[in-house]
């Protein structure tokens, strides 16, 4: 597989959506080339998902082990680049990436989101919104840039929020949704291409291949 499909995938936790990328492309519903899995968190299941896939690097970095946020970064993106990894999947990664990190990789970081955005940034996307009261929420799959959820839109899929929803019933509605997306969404990517026209994301028609 040419190295315009190889991916690097950074998770910090259940790694749910790590497995579903995996097993489309264990499947061929998804042509990328899964290189090398990085987590920061010893205990990530996504570190057992990604060596039971046998995927060819899985490494764990304690960002103890480094002396600021910028060094550890830094080692990260070293890593993915000895691997020839075109595109970066942040799959639960729990850490903000230093602007360094993200200046490395323009348009290169994909992230999933627990919300429609702009509504709901940060890390309590789900509570934030129930306690809201919104009707609907859904998950966003976007460009990483300098901006905290803030890059450009590549899909949404939303989910009807009910009466009696609590963190986790939203979040489990809202995932299902996440693991149709994110794999789909790659595939479009390494398939179709994008461009960036002011900041909407308009998608190729023609394969790139
Ligand atoms: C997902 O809900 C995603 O939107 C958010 O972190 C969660 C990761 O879940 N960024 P998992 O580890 O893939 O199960």
């Amino acid at each position: 597989m040419n190295s315009s499909r190889a991916v690097a995938v950074m998770a910090s936790g259940r790694g749910s959506n790590l497995k579903v990328i995996l097993d489309a492309v264990a499947n061929g519903d998804c042509p990328v080339d899964v290189r090398l899995v990085i987590s920061d968190r010893a205990d990530a299941q996504a570190l057992d998902i990604a060596r039971a896939a046998g995927v060819p690097e899985v490494a764990y970095l304690n960002p103890k082990d480094f002396e600021d946020r910028a060094r550890f970064d830094a080692a990260c993106a070293d890593l993915i680049d000895r691997h020839g990894c075109q595109w970066i999947v942040l799959a639960g990664y729990m850490r903000i990436l230093s602007a360094f990190f993200v200046r490395r990789f323009p348009g290169r970081i994909i992230n999933i989101h627990p919300a429609i955005l702009p509504a709901f940034p940060g890390a309590h996307a789900v509570e934030d919104a129930l306690a809201y009261g919104v009707k609907v929420s859904g998950c966003t799959v976007h460009l990483v840039d300098e901006v905290l959820d803030g890059g450009p839109i590549l899909a949404q899929a939303v989910v009807p929020v009910q009466d009696d929803d609590t963190r986790d019933s939203l979040h489990a509605r809202i995932q299902v949704e996440e693991h149709r997306i994110y794999p789909a969404t790659l595939r479009r990517m390494v398939e179709c291409g994008f461009s960036i026209v002011g900041r909407t994301v308009v998608w190729q028609q023609q394969p790139t291949d």
